[in-house]
């Protein structure tokens, strides 16, 4: 039987957020932003362990007392340049300490995306535990889409049918990521699913919700806390 592994690629530094201290450690909620993303892929019943793939300078982790997850949690501390090479590093580095088979799924997940929720994890894997390719959250774009011209005129709207937003967890086979992220490293590829699409494959869109966003500008830590303490105090 292959199992559930989730993976956290932490080794970002947050320049889009503008804060010296990398995204994934500011407080949301009294917490490192990236304890929620933990706290969420550990105490699910399908995954047995948590790798996160950690910077090879961050000193910032060790500062917390991690103690709560030791059962599930492995750190890697073997991050790249991207969050490919950071995603594929994590893959090779489990594989080398025996961690994980070939044929385990392993959930890629954000550490910049503190609101999954259980639901919506244990949605994810039971739409893909027995698909051929595996696939990623996503939610349909709301939004109308302007192209721009380069003087941020409109040049011509787009299309919204059948376009979606990425989101993560991304679920893929230990072996077909592998495969998938080695053969991308030219490429710049910003998920994991894109790196199977360039093989040929197909990877299925599992409906998230808009909550699960990515935290990547400074407002967005002030929304995903609002949303956090709401759950907590409903
Ligand atoms: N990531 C990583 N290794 C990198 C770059 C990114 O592990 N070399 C991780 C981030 O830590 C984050 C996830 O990939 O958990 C998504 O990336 P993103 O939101 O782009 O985070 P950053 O790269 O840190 O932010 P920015 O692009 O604004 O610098
Ligand atoms: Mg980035």
């Amino acid at each position: 039987m292959s199992k559930f592994f989730a993976l956290i690629p932490a080794a970002g530094s947050g320049s889009r957020m503008g804060n010296e201290l990398p995204k994934q450690y500011l407080s949301l909620n009294n917490r490192p932003m990236i304890y929620h993303a933990i706290h969420t892929l550990c105490q699910n019943q399908f995954i047995a362990g948590v790798f996160i793939v950690l910077a090879p300078s961050d000193t910032e982790w060790f500062k917390y007392d991690w103690s709560e997850f030791s059962e599930k949690l492995v750190v890697l501390s073997c991050g790249g340049l991207t969050r490919a090479d950071s995603v594929l590093n994590g893959l090779t580095a489990a594989k080398q300490k025996n961690l994980v088979d070939t044929n385990d799924w392993i959930l890629v997940h954000d550490a910049a995306r503190p609101c999954l929720t259980s639901i919506l994890l244990d949605k994810l894997i039971n739409e893909l535990a027995i698909d051929k390719v595996g696939g990623l959250l996503a939610v349909p774009v709301a939004d109308t889409l302007k192209r721009s011209n380069t003087e941020n005129r409109v040049a011509h709207t787009e299309s919204r049918e059948n376009l979606w937003q990425a989101q993560t967890p991304q679920m893929f086979r230990h072996d077909l990521l592998t495969q998938a992220l080695r053969s991308t490293t030219n490429i710049n590829v910003t998920d994991d699913a894109s790196a199977v699409e360039a093989l040929g494959f197909y990877p299925k869109l599992v409906l998230g919700d808009a909550y699960n966003f990515k935290v990547t500008y400074p407002q967005d830590l002030a929304l995903a806390e609002l949303i956090i303490q709401k759950r907590n105090n409903p």
